[in-house]
């Protein structure tokens, strides 16, 4: 170390004030390799000026005006923009305009808030450095040494070096035992057969009561009725291996509404209307939150109800979202009657079934 690293001479008489570590020239001189201490507090111009303090006060409350700004923001998107709306951003595809704006709001509500509690902190609240005496994290040698022998004494008890094959066996056993987590990681995949854009609903197939097998006939859908239907073709030697696969995706319910029920647009209604026998209708029995079976229907409101979330249909409004979780409607299925009077598709599904997030292109 050369002579000038070892001089004293740049070191003031003491460095750092209250509550800072202190050097003077005479510790230097014993020991070189002291702790040198905080370096000197140097207040910021917030410190020295109230002007600038009043300036960050201001800047503050601004960014917190902000994120109070986009949290009520987000109630009126919540509130105001439909749940069944979306907008096409290049690169994205079709996006829910209701996500998106709710989005929007609070990240920005976010963003501001965490901009004024950083501002705060660093322009505003003391910036004096404290200092947290540390004591020895080491343990005492009998203290150690106590552990040891502890430790040694239950290596002995326990036979672990006595018995090799039993230490064999168990250390292979650990090293086995993150392997079946691994594999259960299988069961992500693969996705379902055509995923979840194509059932096997198509023109013609007809709609088969689950239990009998039986086709639904138009004449047993009377008002206040709900059925359970699959397409036939499930049931067919083919689909064997598909079964569930198919069910959970092609799964609908049945109900009767009287065309004076209808919500919405006039061309909602229509729609509705039109894609029905006489206001016999058939929706997906797939919520569209992450996919539980929708099953409690209230016949006096038409609503349909998904017992895992609580997230409710209006199925007499297009299936509608008006509670819960689920971000858009129960897809319906367009459906006509055959020549014997049963309930057949018109085609598949017009978008896909299921959660929510299959709907991005
Ligand atoms: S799965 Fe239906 S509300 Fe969550």
């Amino acid at each position: 170390m050369s002579d000038r690293d070892m001089s004293t001479d740049h070191l003031p008489e003491s460095v750092g004030g209250a509550g800072h570590g202190t050097l003077t020239k005479d510790a230097a001189a014993v020991d070189p390799f002291q702790d040198p201490g905080l370096p000197e507090h140097r207040p910021r111009v917030t410190d020295l000026d109230p002007r600038a303090a009043k300036r960050a006060e201001r800047q503050v409350a601004l960014l917190f005006l902000i994120a109070i700004a986009g949290l009520v923001g987000s109630l009126f998107c919540y509130t105001l923009i439909s749940n069944t709306a979306v907008v096409r951003i290049t690169g994205l595809g079709t996006v829910n305009a209701n996500n998106l704006a709710l989005g929007l709001c609070l990240g920005f509500a976010f963003l501001a808030l965490g901009a004024g509690a950083i501002h705060w902190a660093r322009t505003l609240m003391t910036d004096v450095d404290l200092v947290q005496e540390r004591h020895p994290m080491r343990s005492d040698p009998e203290s150690t040494a106590f552990a040891v022998s502890e430790f040694k004494q239950g290596v002995a008890d326990s036979g672990f070096t006595k018995y090799p094959l039993i230490r064999r066996s168990l250390l292979t056993a650990m090293l086995v035992l993150p392997l079946p987590a691994v594999w259960l990681l299988r069961d992500l995949g693969p996705m379902p057969k055509d995923n979840l854009r194509k059932t096997l609903w198509a023109e013609g197939q007809k709609l088969v009561n689950p239990n009998t097998k039986q086709p639904l006939k138009a004449e047993d859908i009377t008002v206040g009725t709900l059925a359970m239907a699959n397409p036939e073709q499930i049931y067919s030697p083919e689909q064997k291996d598909e079964f569930v696969d198919q069910l959970a995706k092609a799964a609908v319910l049945v109900v009767r509404l009287p065309q004076e029920a209808l919500k919405g647009s006039e061309a909602q209604k229509k729609k509705q209307w039109d894609w029905s026998v006489d206001g016999i209708m058939a929706f997906s029995k797939i919520c569209t939150h992450v996919g539980c079976p929708v099953a409690l229907y209230e016949q006096q409101t038409h609503h349909m109800l998904c017992p895992c979330h609580q997230s409710t249909f209006d199925l007499s409004d297009d299936g509608r979202v008006i509670f819960g979780p689920a971000a858009r409607s129960l897809p319906q299925l367009p459906i006509r009657v055959n020549e014997n009077g049963e309930l057949v598709a018109v085609s598949d599904f017009r978008e896909p079934v299921g959660p929510s997030f299959w709907e991005r292109g």
